[in-house]
């Protein structure tokens, strides 16, 4: 059973159809990378795939869990998928370790000692061990968004949202970050991103999804869909974002 299957999602604001019979399915260990046009739909379809919104049709299943289902048990689902958002939303009076367990520590009940070896854990894992006890505002946007990272990867979740999480950064910090992703690529998760980084989808997502106007406009490998567009929607859109 696929990771991840959406099958026939439509998600309207009034009478505004945002997602409009949407399917993908996503395998572990895939990586997908979202690319499209501001008010395409992109964040809203990650967002119905974490249950932070309710769908008007379809279904959508995620680790065999039918998130759609009225009923269904949307803190367990919270745990297994991890989002990121662009903006970090780190805690500034909290250390960047207290950030980082706070969840676990509610949620898993997980001693202070461990909670402790657990952020060193997740902290290497985003090369910032050493920022153990920093405070947000003591780290660069680059470095607070790899402290966001890591927090995700705290509750170890099966598959992780990222939302154009290097939107607000400096280009020379946005390098940093897509380092880190493409090392828990590497390591396995499964990951979807809301992506304009074309390099970055280029050389490490298995698939591209092209949305436009709420739709799948256009998926498949990365060389194909970011080299050999088939529709002109999608061929204006790299042209917009290339040059
Ligand atoms: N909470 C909301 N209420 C009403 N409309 C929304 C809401 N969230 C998103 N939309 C609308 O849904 C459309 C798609 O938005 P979004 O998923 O954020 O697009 P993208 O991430 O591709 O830029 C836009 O027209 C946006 O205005
Ligand atoms: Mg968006």
């Amino acid at each position: 059973m696929s990771l991840v299957e959406l099958k026939g999602v439509v998600k309207r604001f009034g009478t505004n159809t945002v997602l409009d019979d949407v399917s993908m399915n996503v395998e572990r260990g895939e990586i997908i990378a979202v690319i499209g046009r501001s008010g395409s739909g992109k964040s809203t379809m990650l967002r119905c795939i974490n249950g932070l919104e309710p769908v008007q049709g379809g279904t959508v299943v995620v680790d065999g869990e039918t998130v759609s289902a009225p009923g269904a048990d949307l803190r367990a689902l919270r745990q297994r998928v991890g989002i990121v958002f662009q903006s970090y939303n780190l805690f500034p009076h909290l250390s960047v370790e207290k950030n980082i367990t706070l969840a676990p520590r509610v949620v898993k009940g997980i001693d202070p000692g461990t909670a402790r070896e657990l952020a060193l854990g997740v902290l290497r894992r985003v090369g910032l061990a050493e920022k153990i006890d920093a405070y947000p505002d003591q780290l660069s946007g680059g470095q607070q968004q790899r402290v966001a990272i890591a927090r995700s990867l705290a509750m170890q979740p099966k598959l992780m949202l990222f939302d154009e999480i290097t939107s607000a950064l400096d280009p020379e910090l946005t390098g940093e970050v897509l380092k880190v992703l493409e090392q828990v690529a590497a390591e396995g998760m499964t990951m979807i991103l809301v992506t304009h980084e074309m390099g970055f989808a280029r050389r490490v997502a298995t698939r591209v999804v092209f949305m436009h106007q709420g739709r799948i406009w256009e998926e498949g490998g990365a060389r194909e869909v970011l080299e050999k567009p088939r529709t002109p929607e999608l061929a204006t859109f790299l042209d917009a974002v290339l040059h």
